[in-house]
Formats: structure tokens, sequence, C-alpha cells
């Protein structure tokens, strides 16, 4: 058997935050589970623990300053420019936004159509934005999950690759579920990442279509 890998995807993570979606992936990467290579950490924060868990890898760390942006009436697009100008220097094919808490504009939109996702930790369309987690409790769900999708101009709306469920339970606060729906985060981005590797996602309007098929999943209910 040969053991001459495929094509590695160059990726980029922007992340603002803690970074563990960041470390999922990194961690299949280096199990070779996806075949992909981070080429750049970019964060709009400059104390990201994603950015330090970066530096633990060798990876390269890169904090682009918003305040260098703010008093320009386009400010939002000129930072995204910046953000450009790092992805064409690094030959990023694939742009990752885990816990990226900034809407990005149609600067980056446009320049990776189809080559840009996000994960969400809610089942989209229901509870898009700020606090998944809280929204759907209070809603009254007995079902959560996560959504990993493409990004599109309008926030967490395009179209869905992955997703996955877990029950709500009645003692759950925000905290819980969020952990919980955070474990399968970790499993279904780096999948999403391994199926555009092997070039099987086609993206018909707005429904993404997995090339050579999926086992199908079994049926959640809850309470069960
Ligand atoms: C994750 O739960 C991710 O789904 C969420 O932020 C968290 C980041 O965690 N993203 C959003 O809410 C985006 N709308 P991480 O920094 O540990 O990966």
């Amino acid at each position: 058997m040969s053991s001459k890998r495929p094509h590695l995807v160059r990726l980029a993570v922007l992340a603002s935050g803690r970074g563990s979606n960041l470390q999922a992936i990194i961690d299949a990467i280096e199990a070779r589970r996806v075949d992909a290579t981070i080429v750049a950490v970019i964060s709009n924060k400059q104390d990201a623990a994603a950015l330090e868990r970066a530096r633990k890898h060798n990876l390269r760390g890169i904090f682009v300053d918003p305040k260098l942006f703010a008093g320009q009436p386009d400010n939002r697009e000129a930072y995204d420019r910046a953000i450009l100008a790092v992805l064409q220097e690094h030959d990023v094919e694939l742009v990752l936004l885990a816990g990226y808490m900034k809407i990005v504009t149609t600067v980056l939109v446009n320049a990776y159509t189809h080559r840009m996702m996000n994960i969400h930790p809610s089942l989209l369309p229901s509870f898009p934005g700020l606090d998944a987690q809280k929204k759907t409790i209070e809603w009254g769900c007995k079902v959560a999950g996560c959504t990993v999708h493409f990004v599109t101009e309008g926030v967490d709306e395009g179209p869905i690759i992955l997703q996955a469920a877990v029950p709500i339970l009645d003692q759950d606060t925000p905290e819980t579920l969020a952990a919980r729906i955070l474990e399968q985060e970790h499993k279904i981005y780096p999948k999403a990442v391994q199926l555009f590797a092997e070039g099987r996602l086609q993206v018909e309007g707005r429904c993404v279509l997995i090339k050579q098929g999926m086992p199908m999943g079994e049926a959640l209910i809850s309470p069960s």
C-alpha cells in the first residue's frame, strides 16, 4: 500500500476565542483523518486562546487588529480586505470560521464562495445568531444540535453541509447543553472538511449534495 498522501487542502481558521473547534481540526489532521494543512490561524482578538493553541502546534498565528480600521467609513470591508490579503498570501483554499465572532462581509464571501465554512451551535435555520443554546432551551425544544454550513452574506444562512442532533434534558442549562453540542461540533467539523478535501460536496442552490452518498444516521427521539 502506498503511504503517499493526497493533496492537502490549505486551510485558514478564523477564531475569536477558546478555539476548541480549531483544536479538533488540528487533532484530526495530525491523526490523518483529514487531508488538510493549516497554513494560518487568524484572530480579531489578540488574547484569543485559539492563537495560543496555534503556537503550541507550530502553526502561524496572526492577530489582525480591528482598531486599525476603525476610522474608515467602510471599516468592516477594509478589515476583511486585510484578512483576504493574508489568505491570498498563503494560498488558502478553504476558510473555516470557528467561533469567529465577527460578521464577514462580501469581500470574503465573494472571494471564497463555497470555500468558506462556519459552525453554529444550533440546528439551523432555527436559532441563528448569538446565544443559540439558551434560545433553544427557552423555546422548549427537545432536540438541539449543531450545523456546518457554507458562508453566504446572511448570518448563519448558507447551504447546510452536515448537522448533528442531541437531546435536551429538563435539567439542562445553556452551559450543559453547549457542552453536549460541542462534543458533536468536534466530530462534524473535521468530517465536513474531509468531505471537501475529497471533492464530495456539490452545491445545488440551497442544498449541498454529498457525492458517493453517506450512511443514514439513526433517528433521535427525545425524550426517548
Ligand atoms: C462554538 O460552540 C461555535 O459553534 C460557536 O462558538 C463556539 C466556539 O467555540 N459559534 C457561533 O456561535 C457562531 N455563530 P470554540 O472557540 O471552542 O471553537
